[in-house]
């Protein structure tokens, strides 16, 4: 017995440190990781309807999803690929997959914290944009997408750009150093040429709406046929 005593009092030191480095990751641990990926009944794709001519009682989420998320959510020091906060990045369709339950919106993580209004942290989406997501989840949560026939003799500013900016770029610029959310902020950017070079990726520019993706060839396209026009408010 007393062999044992004498023998914990030796080793009291690393008992100390021992404890010490419990609570140390005790502390950090302050919000549980959420691996909702692990969870869900992964069913294959369904590629039915790809790139066939947009219906209107279908959301696709090559045209639709991808940008609202991507704008939203995968920021820098939110969920993109850098700083995955609680593990979760939203920046492709096998990610933003991980985290809904085909046909059930309402049980989906991804659904229920942007209806509840935690996400995304920066303001919460519109209801239109809501509703969209709902129903993309209860059509099956598919990566589909569809051909929009687009038309790149329509580039007004209040009928197309607006439309454009507000699926791809409102949700980091609605306020900070570059704004995009009215006519004059917008026109300035064209002015200084800062706009297209953005967009485009040129260098000397941040890339637009990220580093990884363009926006379409369309969109491009009518952004540029409105600049060539003189950029009206019109
Ligand atoms: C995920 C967030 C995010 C999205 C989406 C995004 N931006 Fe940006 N953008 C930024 C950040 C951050 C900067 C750096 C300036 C700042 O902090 O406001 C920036 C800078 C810019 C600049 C200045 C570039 C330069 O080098 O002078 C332009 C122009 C711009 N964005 C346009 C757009 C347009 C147009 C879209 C949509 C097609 C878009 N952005 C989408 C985050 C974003």
């Amino acid at each position: 017995m007393f062999k044992f005593a004498r023998y914990m009092f030796e080793l009291k030191v690393n008992w100390v440190s021992f404890f010490i480095v419990i609570l140390v990751f005790a502390a950090c641990e302050h919000q549980p990781k959420i691996k909702l990926g692990d969870l869900i009944n992964k069913t294959p794709v369904d590629s039915t309807n790809n790139g066939t001519n947009c219906s209107p009682d279908t959301v696709y989420f090559v045209n639709e999803i991808l940008p609202m998320i991507t704008s939203n959510c995968a920021q820098a020091g939110c969920h993109d690929n850098i700083t995955q906060a609680e593990d979760i990045v939203l920046n492709s369709y096998a990610s933003i997959r991980n985290q809904v339950k085909p046909g059930k919106a309402i049980d989906s993580e991804l659904y229920r914290e942007i209806v509840n209004g935690n996400m995304p942290p920066a303001g919460s989406m519109t209801q239109e944009q809501m509703d969209k997501i709902k129903k993309w989840i209860n059509q099956g949560a598919k990566n589909n997408f569809c051909n929009s026939g687009c038309d790149t003799t329509l580039f007004t500013y209040s009928g197309s750009i607006t439309k454009i900016i507000n699926t791809n770029c409102i949700a980091c610029h609605q306020s900070g150093a570059v704004l995009l959310n009215s006519y004059a902020s917008v026109k300035a950017l064209v002015d200084n040429g800062r706009f297209l070079g953005a967009i485009k990726h040129q260098s000397g520019f941040q890339p637009m709406p990220t580093a990884n993706t363009f926006l379409s060839d369309c969109e491009l396209k009518k952004i540029t046929k409105w600049i060539n026009s003189g950029a009206l408010n019109n």
